[in-house]
């Protein structure tokens, strides 16, 4: 059982925000890698009213110059070879692209036990930084990355995409206006069967791999949204023979007795729905969770099942996502930059920083250990 500080709002984003109301100054991006989520973020980043595709960053400079070629960015820059470079130390792709001027911005997007040794050279080359989920491997790495980027005044956010999409919003808005009455429990869960193949990343412990790091950050975040940050946490787990989780099941407790069951599997497909049930109600969040396209609301009045009323009518929500999705904290992350600020206020540096110490103790009570936290 873990007992975690005290509950703090769910922060909501002013759904008017608009880049264009800070300077209008175009940032250059920097992606680092050319992995499955990187593909399908780039294309986004394009999409927003300042943004430049400036470079990619690889461990081959073949992968690099293919993405750069598909995805409409400028540069590609992957790892010398000692015959490229002779006469010294060969650059990595990442460095590379570090010391180009003209990048920005940088959107680290390798398997999580990467994010910290990427994002500190980042932040080292005077890069502001978007990291992906979970944006590290612990909550010491976390704190390493943020010392230095409050040192060199720069910005750095988690891409907790879910948070920042108008639909998310639009739901934890009515909720705490009371569609379902005051919410009690809360049933989230994420799942599907991952790839058998033992080298990918999600089944690796130096990339990170296992349940908790690759879904917690989704289950935990409706949870949060409606309580606040979990008072207590119970978790249960399986284990693979690499030693990472892959069904994992979290119950939370939350001030004033609200709770939530929370469920991640890689080994089977889960409903992947949020259910946020309260006096007056129940509503759905359509699979996925973390990109609802739909939300269901039933009203129930209070006792109308005792009392023989014919059941009420479904409410059903549907939202657009501009994109894929991703537009909105890339967004986010223009308009702070542009700012001068170093966080976002919907992703703070305080709300990353707890999640990884909740993600710590749960994995010392599972048992799960990454390299990284030996180092
Ligand atoms: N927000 C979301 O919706 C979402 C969805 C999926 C994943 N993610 C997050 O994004 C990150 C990447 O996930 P992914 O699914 O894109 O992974 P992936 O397909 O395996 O891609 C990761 C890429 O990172 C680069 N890389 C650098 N060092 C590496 C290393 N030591 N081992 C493996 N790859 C390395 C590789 O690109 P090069 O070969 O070009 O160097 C690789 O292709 C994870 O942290 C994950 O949690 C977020």
């Amino acid at each position: 059982m873990t007992s975690l500080p005290a509950p703090i709002p769910a922060p909501l984003l002013p759904l008017d925000a608009d880049p264009r109301t800070a300077t209008g100054r175009t940032l250059g991006w920097g992606i680092v890698s050319t992995g499955r989520i990187a593909e399908k973020v780039t294309p986004d980043i394009a999409l927003l009213e300042d943004a430049r595709l400036v470079a990619v960053s690889s461990r081959s400079q073949e992968a690099a110059e293919d993405f750069a070629r598909r995805l409409g960015v400028e540069r590609a820059y992957g790892d010398e070879t000692t015959t490229a470079a002779a006469g010294r130390v060969p650059a990595t792709g990442l460095e590379r692209m570090l010391a180009d001027p003209e990048v920005d911005v940088v959107y680290v997007a390798t398997p999580h036990g990467q994010h910290a040794e990427h994002a500190r050279a980042a932040l080292e080359a005077g890069k502001h930084v978007v990291c992906e989920k979970a944006v590290t491997i612990n909550a010491a790495e976390l704190r390493g990355l943020l010392d230095l980027a409050r040192a060199k005044g720069l910005f750095f956010m988690e891409g907790l995409w879910t948070r920042f999409q108008p639909g998310v919003q639009r739901i934890m808005a009515l909720v705490a206006d009371g569609v379902v009455g005051t919410p009690e429990w809360i049933q989230s869960s994420l799942g599907f069967v991952a790839p058998a193949d033992p080298d990918h990343r999600i089944w690796r412990v130096d990339a990170g791999g296992g349940a908790l790091l690759d879904l917690g950050v989704y289950v935990l975040h409706w949870p949060w949204a409606v309580f606040g940050f979990p008072t207590q946490v119970d978790a249960t787990a399986r284990r693979t023979a690499s030693g990472v989780d892959e069904l994992t099941g979290l119950t939370g407790v939350f001030e004033g007795g609200h709770m939530a069951q929370m469920q991640m599997s890689l080994v089977s497909d889960c409903p992947s729905t949020a259910v946020i049930s309260g006096s007056g109600g129940t509503l759905v969040v359509e699979k996925p969770l973390h990109a609802p396209r739909t939300a269901r609301i039933v009203r129930t009045p209070a006792g109308a099942r005792l009392t023989g009323q014919d059941a009420p009518a479904e409410e059903v929500l549907t939202f657009e996502l501009e994109g894929k999705g991703y537009v909105y904290e890339m967004r986010e992350a223009t308009t702070r930059i542009q700012l001068g600020d170093t966080e976002s206020p919907v992703m703070s540096w305080a709300d990353s920083l707890r999640q990884m110490e909740l993600f710590d103790s749960i994995r010392e009570s599972i048992g799960v250990v990454y390299p990284n936290d030996e180092a």
